[in-house]
């Protein structure tokens, strides 16, 4: 039997939900221009297909493999047929591409809104004594390098076609819960690149305070990724549906999930708890509040004054 999932809310879903359906006119993004990197397959494929739901200007899909891209575009057309989509080939890693790419898209639409960031690799799943340090760094250069280079390309972009104001950006990062649970054997090159390219983006929007960032772990999905997984380990955990990260995807950039802005969520949580906490949740001054990542017991004085409640 698979053991309970710890979570922040006491609801958790493993489906879509009314809370983070699309179509409210809440979640709309009429007039936003959204680009998801990974459109190809996986979970930016169904994110694809919600953000289009919520009536965006334009949706950018990003992918190294054209005809999958493809697919993803005549997916999305099935159901929105009148969305407008543009598809691009591109590897992340390569940052000049990324420029030109993104350079392209903000000069035909007049910047972009919204990154959801779903590209993502997974790097051998072996224990740490086994890997080769020679090749470590391999997963390391699409989660880390070509999230740079993404952040990089989407803000220097709009500077371009807004060069009187810093044009806001909301920037959706896929992590893992890796990055917060004790260690799975096998798990280190993945879960270390992850928690490397949150740390990259903490950083990269706090430089860019028109960065609106959320860093969002997905659920366990049937994806590519997965499937390759389950060749090495079987996690304890049961599939979600596809439909909950895709659908919390779009709610996540909406007006009234702005609290969350720096914070590490589930897509599993339930939004109306969350926003029932949104005191806690936001904390006081810059770092504190919860669902950040922090360091347990401290800090425990103040000026050499201990703090309410560590005693
Ligand atoms: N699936 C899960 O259960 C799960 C759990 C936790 C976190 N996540 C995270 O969620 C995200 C999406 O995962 P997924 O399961 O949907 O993965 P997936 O099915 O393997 O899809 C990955 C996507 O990333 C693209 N990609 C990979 N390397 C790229 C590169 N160098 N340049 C450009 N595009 C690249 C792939 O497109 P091309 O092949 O066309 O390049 C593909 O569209 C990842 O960040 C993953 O770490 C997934």
């Amino acid at each position: 039997m698979t053991p309970p999932s710890p979570s922040y809310t006491k609801v958790i879903h493993s489906s879509t939900y009314a809370g983070i359906n699309p179509t409210q006119p809440g979640l709309s993004t009429a007039d936003k221009v959204v680009l998801i990197t990974g459109a190809s397959g996986g979970i930016g494929r169904a994110t694809a297909s919600s953000f289009a739901a919520s009536g965006p200007q334009a949706l950018i899909l990003l992918g190294r493999r054209a005809d999958a891209l493809a697919e993803t575009a005549t997916i999305v057309r099935n159901s929105n047929a009148e969305v407008k989509i543009k598809t691009h080939e591109t590897e992340l890693c390569d940052a000049s591409s990324v420029r030109s790419v993104i350079n392209a898209v903000a000069a035909e639409f007049g910047g972009i809104d919204i990154l959801v960031h779903c590209a993502g690799v997974l790097a051998p799943v072996v224990p740490l004594l086994e890997v080769d340090p020679n090749t470590f760094l391999d997963g390391y250069k699409t989660t880390v390098i070509g999230t740079l280079a993404t952040a990089q390309a989407i803000v220097l972009a709009n500077k371009i076609v807004s060069p009187n104001e810093d044009k806001p950006v909301t920037f959706i990062n896929l992590t893992t819960a890796g990055i917060i649970f004790p260690p799975f054997t096998g798990m280190g090159s993945y879960v270390s690149s992850k928690m490397a390219a949150v740390k990259v983006l903490e950083a990269f929007a706090t430089e860019n305070p028109q960065v609106r960032l959320h860093n969002v772990h997905p659920g366990f999905l049937e994806t590519a990724m997965s499937a390759k997984l389950s060749e090495s380990i079987k996690l304890p955990f049961t599939f979600d549906d596809i439909s909950l990260p895709a659908d919390f995807l779009v709610w996540i950039v909406s007006p009234e999930a702005e609290f969350l802005r720096n914070k590490i969520v589930f897509a599993a949580w339930d939004v109306d708890e969350l926003k029932d906490r949104k005191r806690e949740i936001i904390g006081g001054p810059p770092g504190s509040g919860d669902l950040w990542l922090s360091y347990q017991g401290f800090p425990r004085y103040m000026g050499g004054q201990p703090l309410p409640g560590t005693q």
